[in-house]
């Protein structure tokens, strides 16, 4: 058995290895493997060929996955007809309700292969080995599953824990410098979200993680990681607002993505949605404007490109009305009252809004 080191987390239902160059999870874990009659491999077909070498390193030589699956890449898994072609191909291979199936790959990945395990057999076991750095911080964690209809991010979808997370930094060696920054986003969600030691860790690996070193990377894994686990712990299927400190910046950022029709990548959005934040609760006047300008030098430090966004207003305000955390109100949105000090609200004046469209994605 080769060696590496992690930490384990246990969050609910769920486990969580967190480290760098893990190997050989059946003798670690026996017991997610004992009784299973089958293990299905899911990746994306666009994924680079040491991503598969690694994912298969999971397992001793003999213990191998039995059946593989490509997905096409990114947002395009994430439809119900690749769910339905997923469990089609599990069904024709034989996979009963003891099977088992692991999902490799970016969030896009995990949402969808998630999604199709919580309804094969009315649900079967699932692993989640996020590979990209977005993922290992944050989709990849959590047990949300969904696919996307009419246009809209994340209209469908499941709450189904993965009995184990592994989020191994090895991977990130090979993820584009694009991707990486897509991820600092969500990043920096966890420094505005989290206790104040979490904004520290953040701030000071931040340019460490954009550049790609491998320690920087790793320490923020283990840290949102582990704060996200947290959260989830408490809340797993998101009925006690606990989690719902996690879609700081997602109500627009979602609009954004919708917006840019795929060419936006979740996490830049998610970073375009914060700032969006960031000024509509300074113009509320809860977030001082101090505050504001501490907190903006984060969304800063992405140095985000221009976004291939049209400024259609009117768009934007359909999307958010329609989001699924409005329940009910013309809009919601989590707004921010300093570092940590999270506060939602309700029905905002489109003027306001307006404004923070705008200074979103100048
Ligand atoms: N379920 C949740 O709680 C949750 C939270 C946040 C985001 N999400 C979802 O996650 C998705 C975004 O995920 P993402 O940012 O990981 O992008 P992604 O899954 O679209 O992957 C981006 C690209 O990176 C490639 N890739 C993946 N791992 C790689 C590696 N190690 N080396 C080289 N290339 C690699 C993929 O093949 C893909 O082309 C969105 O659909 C978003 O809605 C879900």
């Amino acid at each position: 058995m080769k060696t590496f080191s992690y930490t384990l987390r246990t969050s609910g239902t769920m486990k969580a290895a967190l480290g760098r160059g893990m190997a050989d999870l059946p003798p670690r874990f026996p017991e997610l493997f004992r009784q299973t009659d089958g293990i299905c491999l899911v990746t994306a077909s666009d994924a680079p060929p040491s991503l598969r070498a690694r994912a298969l390193a999971l397992f001793p030589e003999k213990e191998r996955p039995h059946s593989y699956f490509w997905l096409p890449p990114a947002e395009k898994a994430k439809t119900l007809e690749q769910a339905g072609l997923l469990c089609s191909f599990l069904f024709e291979e034989g996979f009963s309700r003891d099977s088992l199936l692991i999902a490799a790959g970016g969030g896009a990945v995990t949402d969808l292969a998630g999604f199709a395990a919580s309804i094969y057999m009315r649900g079967i076991r699932w692993i989640s080995v996020p590979t990209t750095f977005l993922a290992q911080i944050d989709a990849g964690l959590g047990g949300k599953t969904a696919v996307n209809l009419a246009g809209a991010k994340n209209i469908a979808g499941t709450f189904h824990q993965p009995a184990l997370a592994v989020c191994d930094t090895a991977f990130l060696d090979s993820l584009p410098h694009a991707e990486l920054r897509s991820g600092a986003g969500e990043l920096v969600k966890y420094a505005m979200i989290g206790p104040a030691e979490l904004y520290r860790a953040v701030k000071g690996h931040l340019s460490g993680t954009l550049a790609g070193d491998k320690a920087a990377l790793t320490a923020c894994v283990s840290a949102c990681a582990a704060y996200k686990l947290k959260l989830v712990a408490a809340d797993e299927r998101d009925e006690r607002g606990v989690r719902e400190a996690l879609n700081f910046g997602h109500t627009a950022g979602h609009a954004f993505e919708a917006m840019a029709g795929g060419r936006l990548p979740h996490g830049e959005a998610v970073a375009r949605g914060i700032r969006f934040a960031l000024i509509v609760s300074r113009e509320t006047g809860i977030l001082s404007r101090a505050d504001f300008g501490r907190l903006n030098a984060l969304v800063d430090a992405l140095r985000l490109k221009e976004a291939p966004v049209r400024r259609d207003f009117r768009r934007f305000l359909s999307l958010v009305s329609r989001d699924k955390k409005a329940r009910g109100a013309a809009n919601r949105f989590v707004l921010i009252a300093g570092q940590g000090r999270l506060s939602p609200a309700e029905d905002l004046d489109a003027p306001l809004l307006k404004k923070a469209f705008e200074g979103a994605l100048k």
